[in-house]
């Protein structure tokens, strides 16, 4: 009897066949082991770059001083936290949590392929859109865009006759939330992050929203501080947002006009999600995705 894999013609094929298959075998197995290495690493390093942009965008790396607008100049990590300070160098205001939140969903729609560019409507000195692009430049993404949409001259008087949630908001008093256009973009060439991939919509949100040459977003954070503010991004942008995508709400619950607004958006298109809360301060929530 001829023994397995041993074949007749002078030759025993099968058993070479069979040799070469379990050679395959090894070499695959060898391959996506190594492969598995890489992968860690490259998600070791990724993480290490982002928690260190993370950790400079919010100032706990060198525990930079609140501005005294909000009261104390003392700083307290707990408080920068849950981005409850304005930071007096640091590049964004949201603190440790709603920066942590905005990476996990950036992250979250470029992994499951979500298509679309990402926006923030309300960017102050640009650290959150910033960690937008420093998401993007670690992934590898070339195909999206970060959108920095902001008057880059702080927040606008009330408009009480059209929105008369905003009647008693005092935001636009504030000097400190007014960021020139030129220290936006400074701040992106500060981390090597300016590039064709982040695009500025300067104006009002009024003016520029609805007529900004946005195809599709994976992603949309609202941070404009008034009714007003977050009313007109939803309005605009909402149906350009990806079934899957996400809304960030900066302001939830602590500016009531914000929360308003967000309630007669949801009321308005009969969306009951319902939403997630990141840090006492902040929510999302995600469009139903395609199923
Ligand atoms: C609280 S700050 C944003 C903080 C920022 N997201 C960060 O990461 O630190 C609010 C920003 O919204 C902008 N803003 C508010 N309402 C606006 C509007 N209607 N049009 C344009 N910009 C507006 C202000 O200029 C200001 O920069």
């Amino acid at each position: 009897m001829e023994p397995k894999g041993i074949s007749q013609e002078g030759g025993n094929t099968s058993l070479r066949d069979a040799l070469a298959n379990l050679g395959r075998k090894l070499t695959q197995g060898r391959n996506s082991r190594e492969q598995g290495t890489e992968t860690r690493e490259l998600e070791r390093l990724r993480d290490s770059y982002l928690s260190l942009m993370q950790g400079c965008l919010t100032g706990i790396i060198y525990e930079d001083k609140p501005l005294k607008a909000l009261g104390t100049e003392v700083y307290d990590r707990s408080v920068r936290e849950v981005g409850r300070d304005w930071p007096s160098m640091a590049h964004t205001m949201i603190g440790v949590k709603r920066l942590a939140n905005l990476r996990t969903l950036a992250e979250s729609v470029i992994r499951n392929r979500i298509p679309g560019d990402l926006i923030e409507t309300g960017v102050w000195r640009g650290g959150a859109c910033i960690l937008m692009r420093a998401i993007l430049n670690a992934h590898g993404v070339t195909d999206r865009r970060v959108w920095v949409a902001d008057s880059f001259q702080g927040v606008p008087p009330p408009d009480s006759k059209n929105y008369p949630a905003d009647e008693d908001s005092t935001y636009h008093t504030f000097e400190e939330l007014s960021v020139s256009f030129e220290m936006v973009r400074r701040n992106f060439e500060r981390y090597g992050l300016l590039d064709d991939q982040v695009v500025f919509l300067k104006g009002w949100f009024k003016d520029t929203l609805a007529s900004a040459p946005i195809d599709r977003l994976a992603l949309l954070r609202l941070d404009g501080d008034l009714y007003e503010s977050t009313i007109i991004a939803l309005n605009t942008l909402y149906d350009k947002l990806s079934p899957g995508g996400y809304v960030i709400v900066d302001d939830y619950h602590v500016v009531s006009g914000c929360r308003n607004a967000i309630g007669d958006f949801l009321a308005s298109r009969k969306i009951s999600s319902g939403l997630s809360e990141i840090d006492g301060v902040g929510v999302f929530w995600q469009k139903t995705p395609l199923s």
